[in-house]
């Protein structure tokens, strides 16, 4: 077993951290409180090269590895979710699905655009009734001559106010449940295509752009389909393999950065007469955290490093999604407590990370619903 990093790892590593230390963490905060993120970093995210990593070079990539992407999301969840949650959308959910599923044609005239930061994409799967169970979709597909009629509505749509390109799911047969799910391609000035922002305010994530789309009697070609007809619920299922993977990425780099503020906090602070450092019921909790810390790094970099092999990765996906996320939540909840009164302001960063974090627990697969996942793997289907 081996767990240094390659000479090409450690400088993805290091040019994710200098763009996320850099360019985002001294905007972090305004972005938050002004709930957006300029579309400059996304432009500037493209010309770096961090957009298009993980493709080939043909489409504009870099062919980064998967252990690669993930320490580039680990440096930008240190810093800032909503951003790290763009690139997620945009990279993983988006691009790496359209590698794995789309035409020569579709993967031609799309994954440079999208590795640029010219276009931006979105992933259209929730629903008002189908959050966990995405296979319930209401949105439906009618074929008509050599086109498909959409008409439904998606919510919580990460990057969906500001997209070019979208990936919709849609059903053309619903008494097939997940067997009559199409997944389309479709551009977002589609007419009929219609996007909102989403109500209300909220906890964390506040840079993000969530939407709500409506499609009504959207008209898309049958070229517009991702995969074949009645494939759309595995491509779901797939893109959200590498998603949840960065999402795992990402709880580790907030993991992280809630041990970096604790320690300095805990180094800086003296009450009693000494540095709280000092204290071993302080002691404990960064030790705890750094444990945390450590495990949720091992078991995202073996289901990055698992990925590479060729393997499906299912599983050891949503165990790291679900442990990596579940100790960042701990991890945020005692970096507030160790920093007392400042930690309940943004005057310090750990508020943000608390309020972030558990949207990351929730999105892309609850931790309920990884559990289900791991769960039906361990035990196995009845024979
Ligand atoms: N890769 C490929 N195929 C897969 C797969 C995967 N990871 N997971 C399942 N499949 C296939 C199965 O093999 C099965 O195929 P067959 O019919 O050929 O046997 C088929 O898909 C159906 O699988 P299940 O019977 O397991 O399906 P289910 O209806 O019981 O659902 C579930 C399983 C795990 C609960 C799934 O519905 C799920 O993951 N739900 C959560 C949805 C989710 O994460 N939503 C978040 C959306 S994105 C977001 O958060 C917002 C955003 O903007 C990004």
């Amino acid at each position: 077993m081996n767990f240094s990093l390659t000479d090409s790892q450690l400088a993805i590593q290091h040019r994710a951290r200098d763009f996320a230390q850099t360019r985002v963490a001294p905007i972090a905060r305004e972005m938050d409180e002004r709930g957006s993120m300029p579309l400059d970093l996304v432009r500037e995210m493209g010309a770096l090269g961090l957009l298009g990593g993980p493709l080939p070079k043909e489409y504009g990539g870099e062919a980064w590895d998967a252990v690669s992407l993930a320490l580039c999301y680990e440096e930008l969840g240190r810093v800032d979710s909503s951003v790290r949650g763009f690139m997620t959308v945009h990279t993983s959910l988006v691009s790496q699905c359209i590698l794995a599923w789309g035409t020569d044609e579709q993967k031609k005239s799309i994954l440079p655009k999208l590795a640029r930061g010219e276009w931006i994409g979105c992933y259209c799967l929730t629903e008002p009734n189908a959050g966990s169970d995405a296979a319930s979709m209401e949105t439906t597909a009618v074929q008509d001559g050599d086109s498909f009629v959409l008409n439904g509505e998606k919510i919580w749509i990460t990057n969906g106010g500001v997209a070019d390109i979208a990936i919709v799911f849609a059903s053309a047969d619903r008494s097939l449940k997940h067997k009559g799910i199409c997944a389309f391609l479709v551009e977002t000035n589609t007419p009929g295509f219609n996007r909102e922002k989403m109500p209300g305010h909220e906890l964390g994530h506040r840079a993000s752009d969530h939407a709500s789309i409506q499609f009504e009697n959207m008209r898309v070609p049958q070229s517009a389909l991702l995969g074949k007809a009645g494939e759309g619920f595995k491509v779901a299922m797939s893109a959200l393999d590498h998603g949840r993977l960065g999402v795992s990425a990402g709880a580790l780099g907030v993991a992280q950065a809630c041990l970096d503020a604790s320690v300095a906090f805990a180094r800086a602070r003296r009450q009693f007469g000494q540095r709280i450092g000092d204290f071993e019921m302080i002691q404990a909790v960064i030790a705890n955290m750094a444990a945390d810390v450590d495990a949720a790094r091992m078991l995202v970099y073996r289901a990055a490093w698992l990925k590479d092999t060729g393997a499906r990765v299912t599983r050891e996906t949503s165990i790291a999604k679900l442990f990596a996320t579940e100790a960042a939540v701990r991890a945020a909840s005692e970096a507030v407590l160790l920093h007392g009164g400042r930690g309940y302001s943004n005057e310090y960063p750990v508020e943000r990370y608390y309020r972030d974090i558990k949207g990351l627990q929730i999105y892309e697969g609850t931790s309920h619903i990884q559990r289900i996942v791991i769960a039906r793997d361990v035990i196995g289907k009845e024979n």
